[in-house]
């Protein structure tokens, strides 16, 4: 199994996404501020990963206060979990994974530092595992509606390296291959941190799945030409009525999927879900460095004193989504509705 991030008795171990494929490094860190720089660095990225990330990252961080004087513990818990969350805007499973840590420090810290230690460490372990088994369950429904043979088109990377493991939208595909379905990925190369041609083809072809990469531009062609029988992606944030945001370029792939006559299927944990938003335009979208665009690998590529634009997300709007898989079934329109009850299921 591809190990993307562990706890363990030195600190938070994690691969370095940056480095793949040509490289499996795996550093570990042992403060918050750490696990911070690594969130917001690209070590470790993927809505569900960032969210144990941060978990972890927490837990740590609980201990490196837990002898300060009892008037600043508090504040400077406070000042851990705001640290996670400056780290990415995006994707809300960061916000749910701290929200959670919060809750929970409310509840434990009474019984004194050791405890929250111990009840933030062990909630930070059972997140991890949590993860992996929420998107088994995805897999679970999500392979019903793939082909019994057919190729799948992706964009950027919603695989084990974006979670604790198994992945979403790879999940998906591992279950549909599990269940014995011949499926083929095509994955988009996803400019410009390239989590398609480095991650997604990395983690498929370990495990022994079929990938092929295409360049971004590629992908309305080779729907046109009948060669995509479906596209999958993950997300960062889902609003209640459906709109989802993911990695850019997703929106041009599902506008070119409906034109195509092609299902977009979403597959994303509930923790995905923000129904305290109505629509996509509300979510916050992350922009990071034009010298992504730039450069590649530190080698400037483009002309001296040419900026770029580097939105790193996009929203794609509701009606061009078929399905949206969950761990707790699938959501059609109307969404408002569907997700709605995915959400209160037990
Ligand atoms: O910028 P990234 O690499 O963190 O963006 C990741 C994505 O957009 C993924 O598709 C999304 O988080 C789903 S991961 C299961």
């Amino acid at each position: 199994m591809i190990r993307t991030i562990e706890w363990t008795d030195h600190g938070v171990v994690m691969i370095d996404q940056r480095a793949l494929p040509m490289e499996e490094l795996y550093p570990c860190y042992t403060t918050y501020q750490e696990v911070a720089d690594a969130i917001q660095t690209m070590v470790v990225r993927g809505a569900p990963a960032i969210g144990v990330a941060a978990a972890m990252g927490i837990a740590l961080g609980i201990r490196q206060i837990r002898d300060f004087p009892s008037d600043v513990y508090e504040g400077k818990f406070e000042e851990i979990c705001r640290t996670m969350e400056r780290t990415r805007p995006t994707a809300v499973n960061l916000f749910w994974a701290v929200r959670r840590m919060r809750v929970l420090f409310e509840r434990v810290k009474g019984e004194g530092p050791e405890e929250a230690c111990r009840a933030l460490e062990q909630a930070a372990v059972n997140m991890y595992h949590e993860d992996i088994a929420i998107n088994k369950r995805m897999g679970f429904f999500g392979q019903q509606l793939l082909p019994q043979k057919g190729t799948v088109l992706t964009h950027c990377n919603a695989g084990a390296l974006a979670t604790a493991g198994y992945g979403t939208a790879l999940g998906v595909i591992r279950a549909a291959r599990e269940v014995g379905k011949d499926i083929q990925v095509l994955a988009d190369e996803t400019r410009p941190f390239l989590q398609g041609a480095r991650l997604t083809a990395w983690e498929l072809a370990h495990d022994g799945i079929p990938v092929r990469i295409i360049c971004d531009n590629m992908a309305g062609w080779m729907m046109q030409q009948g060669r995509v029988d479906c596209v999958l992606v993950g997300a960062d944030r889902i609003t209640a009525q459906g709109d989802v945001a993911n990695k850019i370029g997703t929106y041009s792939v599902a506008v070119l999927a409906k034109e195509n006559s092609i299902p977009f299927y979403v597959a994303a944990p509930v923790s995905t879900l923000d129904l305290s938003l109505s629509w996509g335009k509300e979510i916050p979208i992350e922009e990071r460095d034009s010298s992504e665009i730039t450069h590649i690998r530190g080698k400037r590529i483009a002309p001296e004193g040419v900026d770029a634009i580097n939105p790193a997300f996009d929203v794609t709007p509701h009606k061009y989504v078929s399905a949206i898989i969950t761990e707790r079934g699938i959501a059609q329109a109307p969404y408002l509705e569907s997700l709605k009850s995915l959400a209160e299921k037990p």
